[in-house]
């Protein structure tokens, strides 16, 4: 057993403790060096006193903010009359989940699978699509991220590929299709993203045995870099998958439940996808997700005994948040809050990139937004070093914010505060933001 550590304060205590016994599960990353004592709302509270503003919802997740009084008083409610049940057994939060979700989506998606985690989603979605089409092979974008179980993991290309074994024959990658550093060139030097998009499938095709089964992609790009494909791009990859008899799956982990100002970022394309994932929004920080799909796809899926018995599928404590976290959305209206609060969020961006040049691009929809760093806004040379000092620096001032650090990516940050955040709250971010940059540069 290992000895206590002794004569520390509390603080260093705690770090002595968290270095001697936790496994570090972020790769090249470090854990945040706050202790955070609590959250409400928009903001975490350290144990040191510090307030800290939450421009990332936690793990992109806490759409209603933290501690919301109504998941709290429900959370409450619920574990003290139903928690948890053998996984055969349904009950009433479950199956009311299930037809509120239909209600919120066109037809024909109106068939749900409740489970717990993105990456739990995406693996149930990709072993029915395989089940379903009898055939094997997933395609996704080169900068995707859909989770760290296996078929999650094997159609996540942004990272985490190297060193663990094989991935399952048949995952193959497109490229993402990126505006703002476009490969594939139109005539006026933009994106063009339909030469792209049958490059991509002339090199799937190559490399296809014959048993394509499904496409899967974010609506947005997220841990990729906010990159929003153009519209037109979903319809023309659903012609892709429809000419070759692949299903197509959208993984709606950060844009689903109201953030992109729809309640589905599919809406803008009109585009419906077989198979729906949904997760971190949808149990607003609490462990939640739905596989949603069409009444065809289920019943042959049934008949082809399809199998997905967790532990948690289909819990009654978790699916009542969700209840829940519908409430609150309908209610409060968030979708229009989220293009309000975006669309303010954006001109206070614009007013920081018009006073500094390392402000790249700014992209996204909503309260999903994406801000560029470079170190020469002509050539959009990337800086990792300027991200790290800029996310540092508002850290430093009271505002935590994510960076992605890909290769050739440069620093995006993420910004993904609460649909319930106020513009005060968002103006108090963006003046840090906009000192941060500024100190960085100097
Ligand atoms: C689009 C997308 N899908 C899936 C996942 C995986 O979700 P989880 O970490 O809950 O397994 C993530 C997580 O970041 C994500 O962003």
């Amino acid at each position: 057993m290992a000895a206590p550590t002794t004569d520390l304060s509390t603080a260093d205590r705690f770090w002595a403790d968290a270095d001697r016994h936790l496994v570090r599960y972020a790769g090249a990353g470090d854990f945040t060096r706050e202790i955070i004592d609590h959250a409400a709302g928009s903001y975490l509270f350290t144990e040191s006193g510090r307030r800290i503003l939450d421009f990332t919802s936690g793990q992109m997740s806490a759409i209603l903010g933290h501690s919301h009084p109504e998941i709290v008083e429900t959370v409450r409610r619920q574990i003290g009359s139903l928690d948890h049940l053998f996984s055969g057994m349904l009950s009433r939060p479950v199956v009311d989940l299930a037809r509120r979700l239909a209600e919120t989506l066109p037809s024909p998606l109106e068939k749900a699978l409740l489970l717990t985690t993105g990456a739990e989603s995406n693996e149930a979605a990709i072993r029915m699509a395989k089940l379903v089409t009898g055939k094997h092979e997933i395609v996704s974008f080169a900068r995707s991220w859909h989770g760290m179980t296996q078929a999650a993991a094997n159609a996540t290309y942004s990272a985490g590929r190297k060193g663990y074994g094989p991935a399952s024959p048949g995952n193959f990658a497109i490229p993402a299709p990126n505006s703002y550093r476009p490969d594939f060139l139109t005539a006026d030097g933009g994106l063009d993203w339909r030469r792209q998009l049958d490059f991509g499938f002339e090199m799937i095709d190559a490399q296809s045995v014959g048993s394509l089964a499904a496409c899967v992609v974010e609506p947005i790009l997220s841990s990729g870099g906010i990159i929003e494909p153009p519209v037109g791009y979903f319809a023309a990859l659903r012609e892709k998958c429809r000419e070759r008899g692949m299903l197509l799956i959208l993984d709606e982990a950060q844009t689903g439940l109201c953030r992109t100002g729809n309640w589905y970022a599919f809406e803008r394309d009109g585009v419906v996808p077989d198979i729906l994932t949904l997760s971190k929004t949808l149990g607003a920080g609490l462990p939640l997700a739905a596989v949603i799909t069409s009444a065809e796809i289920e019943q042959e899926a049934h008949d082809r005994g399809y199998l997905f018995f967790t532990t948690h599928v289909a819990d009654p404590l978790v699916a009542a948040v969700g209840n829940t976290v519908l409430d609150v959305l309908t209610r409060d209206r968030l979708d229009e809050r989220a293009t309000e609060l975006g669309a303010f969020l954006r001109r206070g961006l614009d007013n920081i990139a018009g006073r500094h040049d390392v402000v790249g691009d700014i992209r996204g929809r909503g309260l999903l937004v994406g801000v560029e760093l470079v170190a020469d806004r002509a050539t959009k040379r990337s800086s990792d070093e300027l991200g790290a000092l800029v996310t540092r620096r508002c850290l430093e001032l009271g505002l935590h914010m994510n960076i992605v650090q890909l290769p050739g990516m440069g620093g995006v940050f993420r910004i993904a505060p609460p649909l319930t955040a106020t513009e005060d709250e968002l103006a108090e971010g963006l003046a840090v933001l906009d000192q941060a940059i500024g100190d960085a540069g100097r």
